[in-house]
């Protein structure tokens, strides 16, 4: 397995893989990897001949220091986990200095209004900072193709929106999301709940099902108001947000329309840890 720190030398070897006319895959990632990472990097395997998977604690995209500093890291097991699956993997470490020197700051970007709802609406800047890394990532490897997962729905679009706007050549492949066996989204920040809590999350994809059952019958205020309700009842976990949404524009539902598709997402608060989740309706 390759690793680099430095983009100089990224560049350099991918620059010599390519002149063997070898496709070239991207999975960027924050680490403390884990299956729904996993499915990305192996989708990737699949299409192309090597891939690059970089692990960077983006600062830029955190609205919270405590959220930053909390974040959990393992580069030595995502190295293992990562030289477990292939010898195709290129891993990148960068350090923040490397990504942006004496400048942590993001730049600043329009995203057609897919920036101002859900996240973008609760965490401020983040869309920002995920805008940055994401397409200094880009230009630097120039993969054919970059793989992000449906789990950041809201991410995942505002990146084909930025690679539309700028007219960048790569790519864009969305991949479902990976679940633990009661239903709770694979995620990095569920290594920070507790044993109770996590055995109770599966609770937060129940109510993302049970709104996709109501859709064919009920309003989406009716399904909102539910869901509300849902969460004041129990004491484990804090309702941020509940949206439908267009799956394109992602504005909230008011009509529905045949036509469209829609999305339920959530995001919710359990052991002070955010988690997030969406789930197509229709
Ligand atoms: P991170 O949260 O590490 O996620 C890296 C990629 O894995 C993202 O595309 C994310 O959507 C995907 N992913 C996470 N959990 C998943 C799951 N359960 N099923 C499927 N895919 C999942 O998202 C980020 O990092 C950062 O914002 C990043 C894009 C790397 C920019 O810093």
């Amino acid at each position: 397995m390759h690793l680099f720190d430095l983009k100089k030398e990224l560049i350099s070897f991918l620059h010599g893989e390519r002149s063997k006319n070898h496709n070239i895959g991207l999975v960027p990632t924050m680490g403390a990897l884990h299956q729904g990472h996993i499915s990305l990097v192996k989708k990737a395997l699949l299409e192309n001949d090597l891939v690059v998977v970089s692990i960077f604690v983006n600062p830029t995209q955190f609205d919270k220091k405590d959220d930053l500093e909390k974040y959990p890291r393992n580069l030595q097991r995502d190295l293992d986990i990562l030289g477990s699956v292939s010898d195709k993997i290129i891993v990148f470490v960068p350090s923040v200095d490397e990504i942006y020197g004496a400048n942590v700051e993001s730049k600043s970007y329009e995203f057609d209004g897919l920036d101002k709802v859900m996240e973008g609406e609760f965490r401020e800047g983040h869309f920002n900072g995920v805008g940055t890394i994401v397409e200094m990532f880009l230009r630097t490897v120039s993969p054919d193709k970059a793989y992000f997962g449906e789990k950041d729905f809201q991410q995942l679009q505002i990146i084909r929106k930025m690679v539309e706007q700028r007219n960048l050549p790569y790519q864009i492949i969305g991949c479902p999301i990976e679940r633990e066996p009661h239903g709770l989204a694979m995620s990095s920040r569920n290594e920070r709940l507790t044993k109770a809590t996590r055995n109770q999350a599966g609770l937060i994809y129940q109510t993302l099902l049970s709104a996709k059952n109501k859709f064919g019958t009920e309003s989406a205020q009716e399904i909102m108001d539910w869901v509300k309700n849902v969460f004041e009842k129990n004491a484990l976990f804090e309702l941020e947000y509940f949206q439908i949404a267009d799956e394109d524009t992602l504005t909230p539902v008011l009509k529905k329309q045949d036509n469209k598709k829609y999305r339920a997402f959530i995001a919710v608060y359990a052991d002070g840890v955010r988690l997030i989740d969406n789930l197509r309706l229709n």
